[in-house]
């Protein structure tokens, strides 16, 4: 995908967005893409749901009640009375123009970015009553939805009995949108919220993933348990100073031992933990034809990259290169769309073309 010229961007305050909605509160943005139009048709949707290798799948709601059908599906799958609605996940990956949306995201991090889901609903289709784990920008492409917002729901919120799909048993609406062609309503995590077409209408969610801090924790636990040695004892230090009653294990002790775990944490700490976990799980492409001289960044990939004094580091699907902080730029570009030759990868750092190939990250144009 090439940089297009004037870049794609949601007509609103950015600051003001981060610094009093983000992960806080929904936002509706009327108007947010005055003249962007749906790049993909309900029949386009429609044939990549029909692909084996697209995620998709088909909610329905009927008298007797809710039903999923995971894709890949065919076409008679559409040719019926319920209420229904076609979803297909990560149409980034297939469709470079929907790809594009991602440059309305510039202003938060791009590795907080998971996929773009695409939805066709009938009138009165809709997935139902349900909040997500992540935040979601839910784009308008055609049509009118109407968005009902309700409460903020964790695990214990109850949801109805179904085997595949996890609605919520109550809804309370708080809140009621009606969504035309361009514009946005962005959901935080944990809030219900509850689509429902007024016309036949299609729906962009741009998705985002927050890596479980469990992750982070295991990932650096573990780097820090690879340099540790295991030999390396517990000293008492100033703990000892007051002697304990028979029996004792006194708070100084606990802190002396806590000051230990995280002097060697910090320690060991070589700052890559966060970078691998957060591009793990990328889409990998194989490496690109040896003669390849227009190379760019697959979509799908995972890549980032963070400056460290004199170094920058890059992750790559989960893999990490250091690399000279002169190589900022060309990251920067790569990670931008930009077009990159072979070259210029390899100036900034004999390794960094093959490391970017060999971890899935780069795709060539020619
Ligand atoms: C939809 O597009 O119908 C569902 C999107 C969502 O609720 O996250
Ligand atoms: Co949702």
């Amino acid at each position: 995908m090439s940089v297009s010229k004037s870049l794609l961007t949601f007509q609103f305050d950015e600051q003001e967005f981060l610094e009093c909605y983000w992960q806080r509160h929904p936002l509706l943005i009327k108007g947010a893409l005055p003249n962007w139009q749906s790049p993909l048709s309900p029949e386009e949707l429609g044939g990549l749901a029909l692909e084996d290798d697209a995620d998709s799948r088909l909610i329905s709601k009927s008298k007797n009640g809710w039903a999923l059908k995971q894709g890949p599906l065919i076409p008679t799958d559409f040719q019926r009375s319920d209420d229904w609605t076609l979803l297909v996940n990560g149409v980034d990956s297939w469709v470079p123009e929907v790809a594009s949306l991602k440059q309305c995201l510039r202003f938060l991090p791009q590795w907080r970015f998971d996929d773009i889901m695409v939805s066709y609903a009938v009138t009165e289709g809709g997935v139902g009553p349900h909040f997500d784990r992540y935040d979601v920008f839910l784009v308008q492409g055609t049509g009118r939805r109407k968005w009902r917002l309700g409460e903020w729901c964790d695990d214990d919120t109850p949801r109805i009995k179904h085997e595949d799909l996890n609605l919520l048993q109550n809804f309370e609406t708080s809140q009621e949108y009606v969504l035309e062609a361009g514009d946005v309503l962005y959901v935080p995590p944990g809030m219900a919220h509850w689509g429902i077409a007024e016309t036949p209408c299609m729906t962009y969610s741009l998705g985002f993933r927050a890596p479980a801090i469990a992750a982070l924790l295991a990932r650096w636990t573990d780097k820090t348990l690879e340099g540790l040695d295991p030999e390396l004892l517990l000293e008492d230090r100033a703990s000892v100073t007051n002697p304990p009653r028979p029996g004792e294990i006194t708070s100084a002790h606990w802190d002396n031992a806590r000051e230990a775990i995280q002097n060697s944490m910090a320690a060991l700490d070589d700052g890559s933990w966060l970078g691998e976990v957060v591009t793990e799980n990328g889409e990998c492409a194989p490496p690109p034809h040896e003669h390849a001289r227009a190379l760019c960044l697959h979509t799908g990939a995972r890549l980032a990259w963070q400056a460290i004094d004199d170094q920058c580091c890059v992750y790559a699907n989960g893999e990490m290169l250091r690399v000279p902080i002169a190589s900022q730029t060309v990251l920067e570009r790569l990670c931008s769309d930009e077009t990159l030759t072979p070259e210029e990868l390899a100036s900034v750092h004999p390794e960094l073309l093959s490391f970017l190939s060999m971890s899935g990250a780069l795709v060539s144009l020619d």
